[in-house]
């Protein structure tokens, strides 16, 4: 090719380009944070909470936790499940899927190469007392079928962790041993640090243990560091408002200290959009004193360190997950009240717009 001043002129702007910005600019407008807007959508099939949410495509299954015949039923009525259902966003209806094969509620889930891994979790009948198993789960919404995998190692066994997702790595922080239903009772509450390969089927157990026990506790991976943030520590008025990270290039390095959520709270739901974290509800709120759920919708940016308070739940709860499909969050069920008191309410939160 015969090199002419015009190919040179364009090769040179083009490598300037490459190395000037490696990632091309984006000049679509990036959506700004707002107060956000709830949306109901149609209600789950019946009244559910703590189980674990997460999505696949188009599609949010709500997985294992109690279920109610009805939100008035007796608590002798609630009991822990093996239901899997899942919320069609493209159709707006609620379809059964295949059961898992043993009942889990505080289960650990997370959706990583078009399947739903569910790692541990407690067990136990109705309210009495619900213990850790270390059984796992994979899910494949392609056959409809849930194969047993690696289960926890001994002694790392829980629920009710805060999870986070790199790559076929499934991060699970803190949770619970034991929760006695019963007052007094014991909440074992760890602050344990595992994670789960997806393409090895295989455990790793040598991180740094979390600064303090935290069970019913919110986390995400976002950029490359682990956050963890809210939760309680052996009893669910004792919620906490630290927010740790642990860097996954160097976990070496061990949790440091970022900036504490606005409002302590154990029991809440969360979600990741990019940069955010997003965190709604909780459980234990002195400021409601007849349900004793938090409505507070509070928003951790990683990359100011920062946190927001943005509009609050149209239906305040505690007990559920909540899962992003497009930059929108939905939110299923939950404990309208405190302990249990299932809903079948299902929202959908956008965080791009406001009232
Ligand atoms: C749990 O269920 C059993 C019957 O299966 C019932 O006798 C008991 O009262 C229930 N406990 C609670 C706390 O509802
Ligand atoms: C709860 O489920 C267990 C099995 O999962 C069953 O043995 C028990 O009878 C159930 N209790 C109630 C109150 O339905
Ligand atoms: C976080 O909790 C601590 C201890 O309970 C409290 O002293 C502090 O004011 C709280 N910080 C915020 C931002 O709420």
């Amino acid at each position: 090719m015969k090199l002419t001043y015009t190919t040179i002129a364009s090769w040179t702007i083009l490598i300037n380009h490459a190395i000037a910005s490696p990632t091309p600019p984006d000049h679509r407008p990036q959506p700004q944070l707002a107060n956000g807007i709830w949306h109901d959508l149609p209600p789950v099939p019946q009244p559910w909470q703590e189980g674990a949410v997460a999505a696949v495509g188009n599609r949010v299954y709500v997985i294992g936790g109690i279920t109610s015949p009805s939100t008035t039923a007796e608590l002798s009525a609630i009991n822990t499940t093996t239901l899997v259902q899942y919320f069609d966003i493209v159709t707006q209806t609620w379809h059964d899927a295949a059961p898992m094969p043993v009942s889990i509620n505080h289960g650990n889930a997370a959706s990583v190469g078009g399947k739903i891994y569910m790692l541990g979790g407690l067990s136990g009948a109705n309210m009495t007392e619900w213990s850790a198993i270390p059984n796992s789960y994979v899910y494949d919404p392609t056959s409809d079928s849930w194969t047993e995998i690696a289960p926890m190692p001994t002694g790392t066994a829980r629920g009710a962790c805060a999870i986070g997702v790199q790559g076929p790595e499934i991060y699970l922080a803190g949770g619970m041993t034991t929760l006695q239903l019963w007052e007094g009772g014991l909440q074992g509450s760890v602050s344990t640090v595992t994670s789960y390969n997806t393409a090895t089927d295989t455990w790793t157990t040598t991180y740094a243990p979390l600064p303090g026990p935290r069970d019913h506790v919110a986390g995400a991976v976002l950029g490359k560091k682990f956050y963890v943030t809210g939760g309680r520590d052996h009893d669910q008025f004792n919620w906490k408002n630290n927010t740790w990270a642990l860097d996954l290039s160097d976990v070496s390095a061990g949790w440091v200290e970022k900036a504490n959520m606005p409002t302590a709270r154990g029991g809440l739901a969360s979600a990741r959009i990019g940069k955010y974290l997003f965190t709604f509800g909780g459980e234990g709120n002195p400021n409601d004193p007849v349900n004793m759920v938090f409505d507070n919708v509070e928003v951790y940016d990683a990359t100011k360190d920062d946190w927001r308070k943005l509009g609050p739940m149209r239906v305040p709860r505690h007990g559920t997950g909540a899962v992003a499909v497009e930059g929108k969050i939905y939110v299923p069920g939950g404990g309208v009240k405190i302990s249990a008191s299932p809903t079948d309410a299902m929202s959908m939160f956008d965080p791009w717009l406001s009232k």
